[in-house]
């Protein structure tokens, strides 16, 4: 990505080169030489953080303190009402978007509730932490954004819920029609559902059909007309 600085190391390369001896000749010949790759966990610092287009992934993080100076409360349900949480907050342009997006799936007597939108490093970071006591490393970095890579972190993310689910964030949400209708209707809005089933592989996190990303809908229509996901938008498009 553009404008990004390494933290680590991305990979590192070791020559290795085979000699076979023929004793007789007295010579050493040097048949091949295999360049081996090994990848660790390269984790890049992104350098467009304000950007509504920006993607924060294992990969690429946010930079160290990060947050939005334009979070508000969007005008939505949330499931915990009118409770003054930070989690209730969103990036302005994404607020705005959220409420148009609410409001119309009311109009087809859709009700939807705002689970999670912003979180701080602090509160991501206590997060993970929880969750790695409770369910392990492994299973807890397929569901948990390590602190810092979270898209939360950039206010443009919101986990939305619904009564079907008892205001749960769970899978089965996918199944209901709330959820139908969000998979099908979001990038109307400027929102990708950003962590698709069958594409864990791309996203490194299991499907959560109730996490939504907003980029703006010129962005969001491609990328669900075009079944891809954001990193795939952007080794495509070369950005
Ligand atoms: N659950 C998503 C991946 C997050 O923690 O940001
Ligand atoms: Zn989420």
């Amino acid at each position: 990505m553009m404008g990004c600085s390494v933290q680590s190391n991305a990979v590192s390369e070791s020559k290795i080169s085979r000699v076979i001896t023929i004793p007789d000749k007295k010579i050493n010949l040097e048949v091949f030489t295999v360049t081996k790759t090994t990848k660790t966990n390269a984790i890049h610092t992104v350098g467009n953080p304000t950007s509504m287009t920006v993607m924060v992934n294992k990969t690429n993080a946010l930079p160290k303190g990060y947050r939005p100076k334009d979070l508000k409360r969007p005008k939505v349900k949330f499931l915990f009402g009118n409770q003054n949480l930070e989690k209730a907050l969103l990036r302005k342009p994404a607020a705005t978007a959220l409420e148009k997006m609410f409001k119309a799936a009311a109009a087809q007597k859709i009700t939807l509730y705002g689970a999670s939108g912003f979180r701080s490093y602090e509160t991501q970071d206590a997060l993970f932490k929880r969750e790695v006591a409770q369910y392990g490393r492994k299973k807890a970095e397929m569901a948990v954004a390590f602190p810092g890579t979270s898209e939360h972190q950039t206010g443009l993310a919101i986990d939305i819920t619904a009564a079907s689910v008892q205001y749960h964030t769970v899978e089965k949400f996918a199944k209901t029609k709330e959820g139908i209708w969000l998979a099908k209707h979001a990038h109307e809005y400027g929102f990708i559902l950003r962590y698709p089933k069958g594409k864990e592989k791309i996203t490194k996190y299991e499907f959560e059909p109730w996490h939504f990303r907003y980029v703006g809908v010129k962005i969001a229509t491609t990328i669900y007309k075009k079944h891809i996901m954001l990193e795939e938008y952007y080794s495509k498009s070369g950005v």
